[in-house]
């Protein structure tokens, strides 16, 4: 009997130290949903419907949900694979379930339901790693112990019956201490606080070519003031309202100290505001005119960026839609993960933690000038 008590004590206070981590993405029409927030999901609409405290985010959760109860959860947006003619319009979820950690989630934004895709992994550890989605091709890569891997999602809005498969791409070229700050842009992935770089220098691997290229890029500042440190962060791609491959990417640096926004074509970067809540578990997702950070106590803040004009006035505001539906935990930010006894999905508030965040796709080939940039031809 006592024994007994003590084993369910003690199951009852290992579940205690879950922590549930939520996401946030953008359907395709940049309405915004967060997932596994007080154990629900959430559409909190487009960005002019945000600031309006009288307008609740409408509650989605549905059936065939992952529980969001794994750690550094993320959510990427398959927008529209470049052979094909429709959106696919699905957000895929990585490590929302303790249980099948390797599954990844795939909830198809237009019917609004969820399905479990089955993966094989072939040896990539689906507990720690970083990855993105290639835009066009809607194949994911990841560095996983300084490997790169890549998982090819096709066109899917929802699984199938049969397991997909990580495919073993190589040795990366990093020492094994390099945490990865990976982003998507121009058919190239980022590699961001690569060691031995100078401040505002990149490395770049194309997709296409399966390559990495030998000189890491610049990406000056515009103004003349600073650089992109060299400290792990949160990188994230801006889409584009045309569907083609992103052009921009942020990066917000753990210490918060400031916003940047990298433009891979002009290869310069614009300084902004750092977010108003500097949480290094944050997570962050950008739509084509906003930048989304989730802090670890569950409150959601915005950055207006736009495109093609100015942002110096912009500024973080917070998302009233959704405080007001799963109002924010009192855990302060930096306190880190509020351990949740709930069981089953997501759990009040809590923490979000840390990891490569939610970016999302870029693609390979396609754009005219991602291959000619570095001598290639454009493929297609
Ligand atoms: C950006 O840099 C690359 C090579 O480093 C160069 O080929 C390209 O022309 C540059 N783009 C612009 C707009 O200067
Ligand atoms: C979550 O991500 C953080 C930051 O990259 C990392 O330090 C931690 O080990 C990750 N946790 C797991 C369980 O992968």
């Amino acid at each position: 009997m006592f024994t007994l008590t003590l084993v369910s004590l003690l199951l009852a206070s290992s579940n205690a130290l879950v922590s549930a981590s939520p996401c946030v993405a953008f359907d395709i029409n940049w309405n915004l949903l967060a997932f596994g927030l007080d154990g629900k999901d959430f559409n909190a609409g487009a960005q002019s419907s945000w600031s309006s405290g009288k307008r609740k985010a409408s509650e989605i959760t549905t059936s065939g949900r992952p529980p969001f109860d794994g750690t550094n959860t993320t959510c990427y947006l398959s927008q529209h694979a470049l052979n094909s003619f429709q959106y696919e319009n699905a957000i895929y979820v990585m490590s929302a379930d303790s249980k099948n950690p390797s599954d990844v989630y795939i909830y198809d934004a237009t019917a609004k339901s969820w399905s479990a895709q089955t993966v094989t992994t072939n040896g990539f550890d689906p507990s720690n790693f970083a990855a993105i989605l290639d835009h066009d091709t809607n194949v994911f890569y990841a560095m996983s112990a300084n490997q790169l891997w890549n998982l090819d999602m096709s066109q899917q809005k929802a699984a199938t019956g049969s397991a997909l498969s990580w495919n073993n791409v190589g040795n990366t070229p990093y020492p094994s201490g390099y945490n990865p700050v990976m982003v998507i842009a121009n058919n190239h992935i980022h590699f961001l606080d690569v060691p031995n770089l100078s401040p505002g220098q990149e490395d770049i691997f194309v997709i296409h070519y399966s390559w990495y290229q030998p000189s890491p890029q610049a990406y000056p500042v515009s103004g003349g003031n600073g650089a992109v440190p060299n400290q792990f962060g949160h990188a994230t791609s801006f889409f584009m309202d045309d569907n083609t491959v992103q052009q921009n990417f942020a990066f917000v640096p753990q210490d918060g100290s400031a916003t940047y926004v990298v433009n891979v074509m002009s290869n310069s970067t614009t300084q902004m505001a750092g977010p108003s809540t500097k949480d290094p578990k944050a997570t962050y997702f950008a739509s084509s005119n906003s930048l989304v950070q989730l802090t670890s106590s569950g409150a959601a803040n915005y950055l207006p960026f736009n495109p093609s004009g100015s942002n110096s006035d912009a500024k973080w505001a917070p998302i009233q839609a959704l405080a007001a539906a799963a109002p924010p935990s009192s855990t302060s930010a930096s306190s880190g993960s509020s351990p949740t006894g709930s069981s089953g999905s997501g759990s009040s508030g809590s923490s979000s933690s840390g990891s490569g965040s939610g970016s999302a796709s870029g693609s390979s080939s396609g754009s005219p000038s991602s291959g000619s940039r570095f001598g290639f031809p454009s493929c297609s």
